[in-house]
């Protein structure tokens, strides 16, 4: 079932665990994702870039797409399918309308009084198609130099403020995580996390989760982090798998079959963070 975010990262706050965003790429990407939550009977929140939506070929495809698999698969868990990054207010309303549950805007990169103006219009917007808001305060880092630049972590008395000037629904406060992989550990702001979190007490999200070790990530959701954003690191998995197996039989040639040699790893990777991140030992 589609649903927006809130209700889950709420639920994720009380409890004290996170909720998995796991980024898509394409039709068997979204499948396995879907089957292993189900599977493990966990909440998903797929992310999708706007890299991605153009390689899929449009907003329309991939909401389309993820409806069907949700229908055709039986999926009963919730499914947020959630814009990633989205760098302005149109590409957000083409999202709502095109049937994204929630959204980012990603306007970290101008001044804050910029990024609070263009979120608070895409918040006004995304009410009325019930889709829930993600905003950044500071500024993420990129894979460039996989090491977070301390001026732009977020401060506490900006995301005060841009919390109450926005009414965002969960907030991607920049702690010193970086997308893709890290150069040494990460150095992530613990004190400020906790911070932020009792003094907006909104759901926060962990941008670049990939890399972080166990233990930090378990201290980030006890530091208020409820939604943890995954993506290179399946697709390491993903591509590891599929070179092993053209490597071990360099014969195959039918897509489905390749796309098929990363299916269990790809899962098994899945599997291991929503252990990790729904707090708890076993699935049954
Ligand atoms: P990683 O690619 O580092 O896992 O980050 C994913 C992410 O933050 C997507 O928004």
């Amino acid at each position: 079932m589609l649903v927006n975010a809130k209700y889950i990262l709420e639920k994720a706050k009380q409890e004290n665990y996170a909720i998995a965003h796991f980024n898509i790429n394409n039709l068997e990407w979204t499948k396995f994702i879907l089957e292993e939550c189900e599977a493990c009977k966990q909440p998903v929140i797929l992310g999708v870039s706007e890299g991605a939506i153009r390689y899929m070929g449009g907003y329309h495809v991939v909401s389309d797409m993820v409806k069907a698999l949700d229908k055709d698969l039986n999926i009963t868990i919730p499914v947020v399918l959630h814009l990633d990054h989205g760098s302005s207010f149109d590409s957000c309303k083409k999202a709502a309308l095109a049937g994204f549950t929630s959204v980012m805007i990603d306007a970290s990169s101008y001044s804050l009084e910029e990024n609070i103006a263009i979120t608070k219009r895409v918040v006004e917007m995304a009410k009325i198609y019930n889709v829930t808001v993600e905003a950044e305060v500071g500024s993420v880092g990129g894979q460039e130099d996989g090491v977070a630049n301390e001026l732009a972590y977020a401060k506490v008395e900006d995301c005060i403020t841009f919390v109450q000037k926005t009414g965002i629904d969960f907030l991607a406060p920049a702690l010193g995580s970086v997308h893709g992989l890290y150069k040494g550990e990460p150095k992530l702001d613990f004190t400020r996390m906790q911070e932020i979190k009792e003094k907006t007490n909104l759901p926060l999200v962990l941008h670049g989760g990939t890399g972080i070790p166990d233990n930090m990530i378990m201290k980030s959701i006890s530091c208020g982090i409820c939604k943890v954003n995954i993506n290179t690191e399946l697709q390491i998995a993903f591509s590891h798998a599929v070179r092993e197996g053209l490597k071990k039989d360099d014969s195959v040639y039918d897509p489905r079959k390749i796309m098929k040699m990363g299916e269990e790893s790809i899962k098994n990777k899945i599997k291991e963070k929503l252990i990790l991140l729904s707090n708890r030992k076993e699935h049954n």
